[in-house]
């Protein structure tokens, strides 16, 4: 059962959420990919409900988003299985099936392609709206050296060079998965 909800009574206990990691699930025909995201942005964007997301571009999720431009914001209320998010934020959907691999339970969704998952029941459904790549010469070099460092590829591996896609998904629906 869903109880519909307006997303920004929740836009703090989302953002509070977010540096623990919550996730962002994608869906390509009938292949469902959950990854998990630490950062992300809710507002509002040409009046209407918004929450951004930052995907690099070595994600599966990129593929699947590129796709099918619609995801679900799924966030934890209390207690959640780490593991859950651990899977999630390290291995990728090309390797394995995390959904299966995990035991998640999904939730039809009201009006995108993407379900919910009834493990991290507050539930937001977003079309991809607007999308755009990071303009690098913008970037604050400290940032740059931090989060995509050139030369030195050891502290994150595999983020170099691997710049962000802002991807704005106007939120459709919000809801909590209640039993
Ligand atoms: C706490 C945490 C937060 C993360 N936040 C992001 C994020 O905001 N954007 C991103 O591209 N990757 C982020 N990641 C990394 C992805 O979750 C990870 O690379 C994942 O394996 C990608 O899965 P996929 O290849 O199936 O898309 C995060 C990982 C963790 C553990």
């Amino acid at each position: 059962m869903k109880r519909q909800i307006n997303p920004f009574d929740y836009a703090g206990d989302i953002c509070k959420a977010l540096p623990k990691g919550i996730l962002l699930t994608t869906k390509r025909g009938e292949e469902i990919n959950s990854m998990t995201i630490g950062w992300g942005t809710m507002g509002v964007d040409w009046s209407l409900p918004m929450f951004i997301v930052y995907v690099r571009e070595s994600r599966y999720t990129k593929q699947l988003l590129e796709e099918n431009g619609e995801f679900t914001i799924n966030v934890p209320m209390g207690e959640v299985d780490k593991n859950i998010l651990s899977i999630c934020g390290t291995k990728s959907g090309r390797d394995m099936n995390k959904i299966e691999e995990l035991g998640l339970h999904l939730e039809e969704p009201m009006s995108v392609s993407v379900p919910g998952i009834k493990e991290l029941p507050l539930t937001l459904e977003c079309k991809v709206l607007y999308k755009q790549q990071q303009d690098l010469s913008a970037i604050p070099q400290k940032i740059l050296d931090r989060y995509y460092p050139v030369e030195d590829d050891t502290l994150h591996p595999g983020s170099d060079r691997d710049y962000h896609i802002c991807y704005y998904g106007q939120i459709l629906k919000a809801y909590i998965i209640e039993d």
